[in-house]
């Protein structure tokens, strides 16, 4: 027999390229829109508990919502984790993500399976964080400004280039606050403060949490973010101090979604169950992610901001996540901020 006819006989047994488990696992393309080192977490934990091989991106919220539009046609993306929930609803009611209900739901709290009905199933939530900021306490205290405890205190002449937001269009973040600031104040009002917060504004980052970051090493006075991110720089050890702003504040609900036309469609589902698991959301903290898990059942990190203690707004997922009503803001906002930014 033939080399070529010995793998056919073999095919026809089914016996043929019998895979190590590993390869027979398969692989995973993850785009993951949470910090860094906790999306190197899941990453490492997953593929160790499930033999299955994951390509994993860092992008940002809305950074991914525009990879995935981009690449409907032939998806690249199997599967998207994380990053706030706006974007993740605008690509469901675009079609760009799959239904898919996990047998994990009844496991969760009501926020995360309202986020997962109010789509179609085509997104849910894995965790929530409230919108704020963080500011370095030795810069202020050298500097001499009092502590900014108001959104209307970020527009104090004082702060002039002190202050780092992120830019919407590539940032869940930074679309949080716009579209917190708009539901606070009504969308002329908002655009009004947005452009007097400019004057302050020494940069609009990337990413959502890069703000805070700078302000930790103190390259920048002020970062407006998510205050679980402002937590993380204080349990690094920084001398960052989180706050929750007096007019009230927006909130996200972190999200996940199965791209549609996914490659590897089980593999998406078994991270998509997985990542939904008590103990997977319970181990996040051990990354400094300081969120509020999904899943009941999961450990509150001490150090996350609780709800309870924040005046929160009934932030409008179905309005602010409609697609429509985010690329008009986003433009707005290009046109009467980030045109004049420095
Ligand atoms: O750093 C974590 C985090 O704040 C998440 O809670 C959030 O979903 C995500 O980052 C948003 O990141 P970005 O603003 O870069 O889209």
């Amino acid at each position: 027999m033939k080399a070529v006819s010995i793998s056919v006989a073999l095919a026809a047994t089914g016996l043929a390229f019998a895979a190590p488990e590993a390869q027979a696992a398969g692989s995973l393309n993850l785009i993951c829109s949470a910090d860094v080192v906790i999306c190197e977490q899941m990453t490492a934990d997953f593929e160790k508990e499930s033999g299955i091989k994951v390509n994993m991106v860092r992008l940002s919220s809305g950074e991914t919502y525009a990879k995935v539009r981009a690449e409907a046609r032939n998806p690249k993306t199997d599967i998207w984790w994380a990053g706030t929930g706006d974007p993740h609803l605008q690509a469901a009611s675009d079609g760009l993500t799959l239904e898919y209900k996990s047998a994990m739901l009844d496991q969760l709290q009501d926020w995360a399976k309202k986020q997962a009905e109010g789509s179609g199933y085509r997104t849910v939530g894995v965790y929530a964080g409230a919108l704020g900021w963080g500011y370095n306490t030795e810069i202020f205290q050298k500097k001499g400004f009092k502590e900014p405890k108001c959104w209307a205190d970020l527009l104090d002449a004082s702060l002039k280039g002190e202050i780092q937001m992120a830019n919407p269009n590539s940032s869940g973040t930074a679309y949080t606050a716009l579209a917190s600031l708009v539901q606070i104040m009504g969308e002329d009002q908002a655009f009004d403060y947005l452009k007097k917060l400019n004057a302050n504004v020494a940069q609009y980052t990337k990413s959502g949490s890069a703000p805070v970051k700078s302000a930790a090493r103190g390259e920048a006075g002020l970062g407006i973010v998510f205050m679980h991110d402002a937590v993380a720089q204080t349990a690094e050890g920084f001398p960052i101090k989180a706050i929750a702003p007096c007019e009230g504040t927006g909130y996200e609900i972190g999200s996940m979604s199965i791209i549609r036309g996914a490659k590897n469609l089980d593999n998406a589902k078994a991270w998509y169950d997985w990542a939904l698991k008590a103990e997977v959301q319970s181990r996040m903290k051990d990354a400094k992610s300081f969120q509020l898990p999904s899943n009941k059942s999961a450990e509150v990190p001490k150090e996350a901001p609780k709800f309870e203690d924040i005046k929160l707004i009934d932030y409008d997922f179905a309005t602010y996540g409609a697609s429509e009503k985010r690329k008009a803001l986003l433009e707005r906002w290009d046109r009467e901020v980030g045109a004049s930014a420095n």
